[in-house]
């Protein structure tokens, strides 16, 4: 009955979504967990095993074209093969490669979802061939003009499919609990290279035509591509750097320990799975800090900081290839699942190689910024649980540090609870239990209990997993962080008038950013002036400074930094750096006018996941 009513509901979404509001029964409640609400496709009746893709990337039109074979198991036997689309045009369908044409129908376009693609299909149907290009609007997919690039002379392009945004580029069962390998054929301009999320090439090909496969089964939210004039260099045996042929150098120097954070990562918690892991760097315009696409995390340039203060970020990419992964979030409910597991493992990783000190660091920043964001959020706010309920509305909406942060925070109180060795091989077995598959919180904690809680009371009461999990806010069991190295930071904070006194030598950005967030809100222009001669904060090349910055030149109406600032926005993309800024200047009145003169110019060179929360700020105000 209830697998039943499971099919049901996907044909009703407004059923579905009344009931996922208002339902009180547990047990169905339960029973529902792993319905995704973000995908129209119903893989319990028919699900895609593999894909086939093979498109041409045309940067005249901005659109990718030709076809995606879909290998099916068809379970129920069911006469249709529903998948999710957005924004395509779908040209023709066949079955079982006999060419024979298969019906098809788009549905109503629902907002963030788009468009059911309902085909007809045979109850021993196994291929479906769908012949289709995308829109040049399609959301996952930037395309760079020559100038939006370091080299200047060729275009470039990239997706970014998480969360829900592959449906934009291929139709496909566009959720995370659907897992398929994949092959490809790609076709770009010669001159330029193409990668995927798979096994690629390190040489341009003369043709400009591209062969990928990815082996183990992935969610569609880790299908990936990008095309430029890129080019390659090793950083050891199985990893290496891509990155437009200028930036290779520094990229090179910055990301030098690559070998060693695999290493320590496997140390940690098992072999890597992916055959290779490389990294490429993109244009400024990437909406994100990185993005794990397996064997090839995609990275912005804005970690380039110059001294490798910023190597988490490679720590934390790598990390997900074992938490999202190979173990990934059954839905986008689940979230925290991908992100505080991944941050956890990051500073696992992060401890191996640079200690205990340097985490604390990271820890004690990363918690004040939840804080704050709580703060900003409500902590009765239901969105500051770690299960979400995000039915109706942009999964993107659950990326808060809540996932991260909290999600982190959490898995450290069940560490300290049983103890580091315990911790660790409950980890290590979790991720061999559930490679290859997506789990929803609810089977996370069954097995978590089995494990290592088995119903122990004393356990239970300290770790307090229904107060982390479903309840708002921050328990109070939570773990306090404190670090001895920002505790400089912060007594150079108190004495920022003396600019000249204040010693800083060695300090790497973590020490700046405490600096800069522990001064006090109100600052005269003499003393930021003063603080800005010393420090040269409004030159300088560290994009996590710089934001950090702008924001107290913003709230001081230091207009000395404006210019530089609009040279940010309008350079660089990621989300993280900007959506601040937008915040802070549309609050402050003399500076609304000036955010969307600035934005009007900036717009244009942003991925559509940073217009999108851009564009909202702006409707807000
Ligand atoms: N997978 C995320 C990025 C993401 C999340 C994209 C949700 C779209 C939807 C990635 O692993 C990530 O967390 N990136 C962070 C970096 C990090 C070091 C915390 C980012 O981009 O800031
Ligand atoms: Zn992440």
């Amino acid at each position: 009955m209830k697998r039943f009513l499971k099919f049901e509901l996907k044909q009703f979404p407004l059923l579905a979504l009344i009931l996922a509001i208002n339902c009180t029964d547990k047990d169905l409640k339960n029973s529902m967990s792993d319905i995704d609400k973000h995908s129209f496709a119903i893989p319990d009746q028919a699900k895609v095993v593999h894909l086939d893709l093979n498109l041409k990337v045309d940067f005249i039109t901005k659109t990718l074209g030709g076809y995606v074979d879909l290998l099916v198991e068809n379970k129920t036997h069911t006469k249709q093969l529903v998948l999710d689309s957005r924004d395509l045009v779908i040209e023709k369908v066949e079955l079982d490669g006999n060419y024979s044409k298969a019906e098809f129908k788009l549905g109503d376009s629902i907002k963030f979802l788009g468009r059911s693609l309902t085909i007809q299909i045979k109850p021993d149907t196994k291929k479906v061939k769908i012949y289709y290009h995308t829109s040049p609007m399609a959301a996952a997919i930037q395309w760079l003009d020559p100038s939006q690039t370091a080299g200047g002379k060729y275009p470039f392009m990239f997706t970014q499919s998480q969360a829900i945004l592959a449906r934009s580029w291929v139709p496909l069962q566009d959720g995370p609990g659907v897992k398929f390998t994949y092959n490809a054929t790609i076709a770009c301009p010669v001159n330029l290279m193409a990668l995927m999320s798979a096994e690629n090439d390190t040489v341009k090909h003369t043709d400009g035509v591209y062969h990928f496969k990815q082996t183990n089964p992935i969610p569609s939210y880790l299908m990936a591509l990008a095309v430029g004039d890129i080019a390659f260099k090793s950083l050891g045996k199985n990893c290496g750097i891509y990155a437009e042929p200028s930036l290779l150098p520094s990229a090179a120097w910055e990301f030098a320990n690559m070998e060693t954070m695999i290493q320590s990562a496997e140390e940690l918690y098992g072999k890597y799975l992916w055959g290779r892991y490389d990294l490429l760097v993109l244009p400024p315009s990437f909406p994100f800090g990185g993005m794990e696409n397996p064997c090839l995390t995609f990275a912005t340039p804005t970690v380039i900081a110059g001294d490798r203060s910023l190597v988490s970020l490679v720590a934390h990419e790598l990390a997900h290839s074992w938490s999202g992964n190979l173990v990934t979030n059954a839905t986008w409910d689940d979230f925290w699942l991908n992100e505080g597991f991944t941050v956890y493992f990051e500073h696992r990783i992060m401890e191996k190689i640079y200690g205990k000190p340097y985490v604390d660091m990271l820890c004690k920043l990363e918690f004040d910024e939840m804080k704050k964001e709580i703060s900003v959020m409500g902590d009765a706010n239901a969105d500051t649980k770690l299960k979400l309920n995000l039915v109706g509305r942009d999964p993107d909406d659950g990326v808060t540090d809540i996932a991260y942060i909290k999600g982190c925070f959490f898995l450290k109180t069940i560490e300290n609870a049983v103890g580091r060795p315990k911790w660790d091989s409950f980890v290590n077995k979790y991720f061999k239990t559930f490679a290859f598959q997506s789990i929803t919180t609810e089977k996370f904690l069954v097995y978590l209990n089995h494990e290592l809680i088995h119903d122990n009371n004393i356990l239970k009461q300290k770790i307090r997993i229904d107060d982390w999990v479903y309840k708002t806010g921050i328990p109070s069991n939570c773990p306090i962080i404190e670090s001895t190295e920002l505790q400089k930071s912060e007594r150079a904070a108190k004495d920022y008038i003396h600019p000249q006194k204040l010693d800083t030598k060695g300090w790497t950005t973590h020490h700046w950013l405490h600096f800069l967030r522990c001064l006090p809100s109100k600052i005269n222009t003499t003393d930021l002036q003063k603080l800005d001669a010393k420090f040269k904060f409004t030159q300088s090349g560290n994009c996590e400074i710089l934001c950090d910055w702008f924001q107290i030149a913003i709230s001081n109406d230091y207009d000395i930094a404006y210019n530089a600032m609009e040279k940010y926005l309008c350079s660089v993309g990621r989300r993280k750096f900007v959506q601040p800024l937008y915040e802070k200047l549309l609050a402050n009145p003399k500076t609304k006018a000036t955010a969307k003169e600035i934005y009007k110019k900036a717009r244009p060179g942003y991925h559509s996941v940073a217009r999108a929360t851009v564009d909202q700020l702006m409707e807000n105000k």
